[in-house]
């Protein structure tokens, strides 16, 4: 790739978010709040459903709660079209991938992804583990490439961890800060290593709290009460992991345990990897260490 062609200055007005799931729909929203045009991309029409719903559920609590007009919320629901097809991201000017973390797909979702969108067009990844320079690599616009990691829940939280690759350029690292704040969000730029910042200090942090339970230092209840009371966190390590999910935690442990040479203070606790394989994977299935029905 010529890094040298001259693309000219642009502005970010169009958004595609591939992945209606928890994070794609809430990123779909918060752009559309901010008064981007959104194209929320997923591979059924069924997903792109439930995304949409997800969303309308998500604005009338804010609108209950007085934060936003009705009509603000219609308006922001009207910048939202769906499609089933990523051809739909053509004329985005920032694309951001939020789909299943799994490398391979990731890869082959940028390598696509390069050739549908126009040149100057940014792609981010919201990926909570996976190298940014390895998706990077996967296309011929690795400077054009950012990861842009949205926290759960996406329309309450606050942050937006900006992960800079080495060959990711000054300009959309400065597009994306300034798309990021108009969602109302405070970026935070890091650069690309194992778990990033957030979750090279949160995962390991919930492994803790779960090798205590293993170990029978104290029930959940009681590991949560401390944490939440004692350290001021809004919820405990374990209903965290609920949150977030049992499978996505081990995933990224493994990826902080290989990424850091195997070394065993990043090791997941046997009794996250048991429940993983059991099906308890926090409010996704119903159960984890709590009971969600
Ligand atoms: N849409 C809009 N508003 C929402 C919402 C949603 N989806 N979910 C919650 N809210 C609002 C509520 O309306 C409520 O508003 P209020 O303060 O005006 O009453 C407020 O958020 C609090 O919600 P609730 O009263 O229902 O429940 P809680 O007080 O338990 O708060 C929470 C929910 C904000 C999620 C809180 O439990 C919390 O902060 N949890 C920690 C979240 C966290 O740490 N996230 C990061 C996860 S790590 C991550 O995402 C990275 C990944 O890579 C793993």
């Amino acid at each position: 790739m010529d890094n040298l062609t001259p693309r000219g200055s642009m502005g970010i007005e169009r958004i595609a978010v591939l992945g209606a799931g928890q994070m794609g729909n809430g990123i779909a929203q918060v752009a559309a709040c901010a008064g981007y045009e959104v194209v929320m991309i997923d591979i059924k029409q069924d997903y792109l459903d439930n995304g949409l719903a997800a969303i309308e559920n998500s604005l009338s609590r804010v609108v209950k709660k007085e934060r936003m007009t009705q009509q603000d919320a219609d308006v922001a629901i009207s910048l939202i079209s769906t499609s089933t097809e990523k051809t739909s991201a053509s004329d985005a000017d920032l694309v951001v991938e939020a789909i299943p973390e799994i490398p391979e797909l990731k890869f082959s979702t940028f390598t696509e992804l390069d050739s549908i969108c126009k040149p100057e067009a940014i792609l981010a990844s919201n990926t909570s583990s996976i190298s940014i320079n390895a998706i990077a690599d996967a296309t011929n616009r690795p400077d054009r490439v950012i990861g842009m990691h949205f926290m759960n829940p996406v329309p309450v939280m606050k942050l937006v961890e900006i992960i800079n690759g080495q060959d990711t350029s000054s300009e959309v690292t400065e597009l994306v800060v300034e798309a990021s704040e108009r969602m109302g969000k405070v970026p935070l730029a890091c650069n690309d290593s194992p778990g990033f910042v957030s979750n090279r200090i949160l995962c390991p942090m919930i492994n803790e709290a779960i090798l205590a339970l293993e170990e029978g230092v104290a029930e959940p209840e009681a590991i949560d009460g401390i944490m939440k009371l004692g350290m001021n966190h809004p919820i405990g390590p374990l209903a965290l992991a609920d949150l977030i999910g049992l499978d996505t935690i081990l995933h990224i442990m493994n990826v902080l345990h290989e990424g850091f040479e195997g070394n065993p203070k990043y090791a997941p606790s046997d009794l996250l990897k048991d429940m993983v394989s059991e099906g308890k994977l926090g409010r996704k299935s119903g159960e984890g260490f709590y009971s969600y029905s």
